[in-house]
């Protein structure tokens, strides 16, 4: 049964954290200073086992979900995530059809993964790149990682048909503007799907102020000084980007333009964190625990019940109310999740 929140929202995708913890320290996300070796990340006891992951997917499913994606912090460092997406995969939605797994990825374990995600029925991946050159790369990523190696992870999961796979780069202001263009070059007529993310200020963003968001709209200026772009029409109404084409030769970019121009109205993601929290906005304060529904002696309807009761009464619409009080409240002043435990 499909259901839909106070806003008239349905419950489409599901964003399914598998690990906190990532080997990147990405200054927009974990800064170091902050995300260091004292840091109370969730205990490895604490992580959902794939068999409770599998139940929640299945009690989502069970509510209209077509679309899982999953998340970490780095997903690919939890061991064996090939055997929970055996699992997910063999769902079938409400309509009928298969599952759609997606994965957002570092890329930095890519390459040797890409094959076996494939076989074990991951659909798609999206690898978060935000520069090409190395010290620009290092300096958002806080990584001694090469580039290379990203890319190398990406060409391997476009040959295992991990397709389309897509490119998420953070632009932040003084920091990688400079890197768009060369982006843009590298990814042009290869097939992968290129977007441009304004950098937010969600929960780990320490350091967020609004005169550091590169706009989308500034973004497109800077490519379409060397590339020109059309809009491309019929935008899935559940989508992040709105997406463009190249008109000379192939090749799509998009703008998650979630500061400049929010897309609550159409919002159906649900996240769920590595420990079994529900949270109904990326920006949320505190989360719904769905733990006494992942014991063995609760059912799926029964989980699935918990989490109706929740989104019918969601009305979560952050990103909207920051624009709109942006001048009164141009810094966040209380604390939303952090980005790591639900997984962007
Ligand atoms: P597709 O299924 O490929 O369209 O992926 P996606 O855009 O849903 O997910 P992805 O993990 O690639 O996220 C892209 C960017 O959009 C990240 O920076 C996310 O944090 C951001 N994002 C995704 N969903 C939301 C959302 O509901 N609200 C906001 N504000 N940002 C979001
Ligand atoms: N603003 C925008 N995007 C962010 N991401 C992580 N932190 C931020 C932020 N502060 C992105 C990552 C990844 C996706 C899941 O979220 O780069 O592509
Ligand atoms: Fe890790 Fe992704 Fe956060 Fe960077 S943005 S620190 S890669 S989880
Ligand atoms: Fe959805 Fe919250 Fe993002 Fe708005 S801010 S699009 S409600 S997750």
């Amino acid at each position: 049964m499909n259901i839909v929140d106070e806003l008239g929202r349905p419950l489409r995708d599901l964003r399914l954290s598998v690990i906190d913890r990532c080997n990147f320290r990405c200054t927009y996300c974990m800064p170091r200073e902050i995300f260091d070796a004292d840091y109370p990340f969730m205990p490895s006891s604490e992580r959902l086992s794939f068999e409770q992951l599998s139940k929640i997917a299945r009690a989502f499913a069970s509510l209209g979900v077509e679309k899982i994606r999953i998340t970490g912090g780095e997903p690919l460092l939890r061991r064996g995530i090939e055997l929970l997406i055996e699992r997910l995969a063999a769902i079938t939605t409400v309509s009928g059809k298969p599952m759609e797994i997606a994965l957002t990825t570092n890329g930095s374990l890519l390459a040797a993964k890409a094959r076996s995600l494939r076989d074990a029925g991951l659909g798609r991946v999206t690898v978060s790149l935000d520069a090409v050159d190395d010290t620009v790369f290092r300096r958002m990523s806080d990584t001694d990682i090469p580039v290379a190696r990203i890319l190398g992870g990406i060409e391997a999961a476009c040959a295992a048909g991990l397709a389309p796979v897509k490119v998420n780069a953070v632009i932040e202001r003084g920091v990688n503007e400079s890197q768009i263009l060369p982006l843009v070059r590298l990814f042009k007529g290869t097939g992968v799907s290129l977007r441009f993310i304004e950098y937010m200020d969600v929960g780990g963003a320490s350091e967020w102020s609004n005169a550091k968001v590169f706009t989308a709209q500034q973004a497109r200026e800077v490519i379409e000084s060397e590339f020109p772009l059309v809009a491309i029409a019929g935008r899935d109404c559940s989508d992040t980007a709105v997406n463009y084409r190249h008109t000379e030769g192939t090749g799509e970019v998009g703008f998650i333009a979630s500061v400049s121009a929010p897309f609550c109205g159409s919002c159906s993601r649900a996240r769920v964190s590595a420990d079994g929290q529900l949270y109904t906005c990326l920006f949320s304060t505190r989360g719904t625990n769905l733990l006494p529904w992942l014991s063995d002696t609760a059912s799926v309807e029964q989980l699935a019940d918990a989490v109706r009761s929740r989104w019918t009464r969601r009305d979560d619409r952050y990103s909207e109310l920051r624009r709109t009080h942006r001048e009164r409240r141009p810094q966040k002043v209380y604390p939303t999740v952090r980005m790591s435990l639900v997984g962007g």
